[in-house]
């Protein structure tokens, strides 16, 4: 089993968010889970990824059970890229040693080659703050690639198409389809299109997991 939740519940003050969620999804298993705002779904990854500790309950993911051990098998795509005002080159690697061709490979598995090599100073471009030199869209895909050169086994992914443009969000899909082919994917979203072919659709409500057929009015 790739990721296991047993009764896990998570508050944030006295406001309980997660009430004894229990999942298992099978490695390579694509999960999609429908939510509606504040629902909880980003709470959900944030503890899928080992940035927040379950409250009650346990969670393994890719093996491990400690948050430490967790963040190094999972890699996370979120809603706002967050990027570093570095260099493309430094916001794909995090500082870690990976190898000038591994990076190239994320790179064009991104979607981003032909407007890195257009670049002047190509991967040691600087994105500026807030990655005020590049678009939404070039921004996400950079996100995608840092991902991508983690190579982790789990892939988490928090509605990383939403506010992109069609023929953005078009580069997008493909840049995600690289990401997450052969590794075990939860997809968090508000919108059902975008885990169309997944293998399983859930839904959150109420702090509580539902598989979908059982869930009305959502
Ligand atoms: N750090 C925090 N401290 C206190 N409350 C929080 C915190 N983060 C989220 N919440 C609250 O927890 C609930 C779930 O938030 P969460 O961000 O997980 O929802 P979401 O399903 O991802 O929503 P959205 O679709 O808007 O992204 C919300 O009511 C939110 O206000
Ligand atoms: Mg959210």
């Amino acid at each position: 089993m790739s990721i296991r939740l047993r009764d896990v519940s998570f508050w944030y003050g006295e406001k309980k968010i997660l009430d004894r969620i229990s999942l298992e999804v099978r490695e390579k298993e694509h999960i999609g889970i429908l939510g509606g705002s504040g629902s909880g779904k980003s709470t959900l990854l944030k503890l899928l990824s080992g940035l927040y500790t379950v409250k009650e309950g346990s969670a393994t993911v890719a093996g491990e059970g400690t948050t430490e051990g967790i963040r190094k098998k999972v890699a996370m795509v979120m809603q706002t890229p967050g990027l570093f005002p570095l260099s493309i080159r430094e916001n794909i690697t995090c500082g870690h040693p990976i190898a000038e061709e591994k990076i190239w490979e994320a790179v064009r598995a991104a979607q981003l080659e032909e407007w890195v090599k257009g670049l002047p100073d190509g991967l040691d471009s600087l994105v500026g703050e807030r990655g005020g030199n590049i678009s939404g869209g070039q921004a996400q895909r950079i996100a995608i690639a840092r991902a991508i050169a983690k190579d982790a086994p789990v892939v988490l992914l928090d509605e990383p198409t939403s506010a992109l443009d069609g023929e953005t969000a078009d580069a997008l899909l493909r840049a995600m389809e690289c990401l997450t082919e052969g590794k075990t994917v939860i997809h968090v979203t508000h919108r059902e299109e975008t885990i169309g072919n997944y293998d399983r659709i859930l839904v959150l409500k109420e702090g509580k997991l539902f598989e979908k057929e059982s869930v009305s009015g959502i």
